[in-house]
C-alpha cells in the first residue's frame, strides 16, 4: 500500500540521522568516523568523549529504531511491512542520505526496531550483550554473539520474525566484517577509555 511505502521511506529517513555524528559535532569532539575505530556509534563515541555523549547518541540510535517501527504499527500495518521498516531503519543508519553514506553498524537501531514488537526478545538482547560484555570487555564481540542469537530467540518467542531477525543479523554481522578481522588476529581494539 501507499501507507506501507511512506512508512518505509520515512524509515530510511530517519534512520539516516547520524547521531554520532551530531553529538560529536554538538560536544566539540572529531567526527567519530575519522577516529577510534571510524565507526560512528555509541562505542567509538565513547572512545573519543566517554559517557555522556555515548549514551546520548544510544539513546538516539535506540529511538530512531523504535519511532518508524512503533509508528507503522499503530498504523496497522501487517508484520511483513514492520520488518521492512525496520530493515529500512537500518539500511538508513548504515547508509544515511544526509552523511555522505557512511554510517554505522546499526546494533542500537536494530535494538531499537524490536522494542514495539517483540520487547521480551528486545531485554533478551540486553542481556546478552551485557553479558557478553562484560566477561569480554569487547563490545563489537557481544554485538557479535548478540545478533547471532537474536534468530533463535525469535524462533523461540516470536516465530513469526525469526527471518527478519536472520536478515538484520545477516545485515549487522556483515557490517562486522572488520571487526571479525581484528578478533580473528587478536587486535581488536574493545571498549577503551578516551585518551586524555
Ligand atoms: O556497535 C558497534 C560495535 O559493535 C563495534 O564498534 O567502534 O568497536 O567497531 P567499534
Amino acid at each position: 500500500s501507499a501507507l506501507a511505502l511512506l512508512m518505509i521511506l520515512t524509515a530510511y529517513l530517519i534512520g539516516s540521522i547520524s547521531s554520532a555524528v551530531i553529538i560529536c559535532k554538538l560536544f566539540g569532539l572529531d567526527d567519530p568516523r575519522l577516529r577510534g575505530s571510524g565507526n560512528p556509534g555509541t562505542t567509538n563515541v565513547y572512545r573519543l568523549g566517554g559517557w555522556t555523549p555515548a549514551l546520548l547518541v544510544l539513546v538516539m540510535d535506540v529511538l530512531k529504531g523504535m519511532l518508524p517501527v512503533w509508528g507503522s504499527y499503530y498504523l496497522g500495518l501487517d508484520p511483513l511491512v514492520l520488518a521492512v521498516v525496520a530493515m529500512a531503519t537500518c539500511l538508513g543508519h548504515i547508509y544515511p542520505l544526509y552523511f555522505e553514506f557512511k554510517g554505522g553498524k546499526a546494533v542500537a537501531t536494530a535494538l531499537g526496531a524490536m522494542f514495539p514488537v517483540a520487547w521480551e526478545m528486545a531485554l533478551l538482547l540486553i542481556a546478552t550483550w551485557l553479558l557478553v560484555f562484560t566477561v569480554t570487555r569487547v563490545s563489537s564481540l557481544a554485538a557479535l554473539i548478540t545478533v547471532s542469537l537474536a534468530p533463535i530467540y525469535a524462533y523461540m518467542i516470536k516465530p513469526q520474525y525469526t527471518v527478519p531477525a536472520i536478515m538484520l543479523a545477516l545485515l549487522i554481522v556483515w557490517r562486522h566484517r572488520g571487526n571479525i578481522m581484528r578478533l580473528w588476529r587478536g587486535d581488536e581494539v574493545g571498549f577503551r577509555k578516551p585518551k586524555r
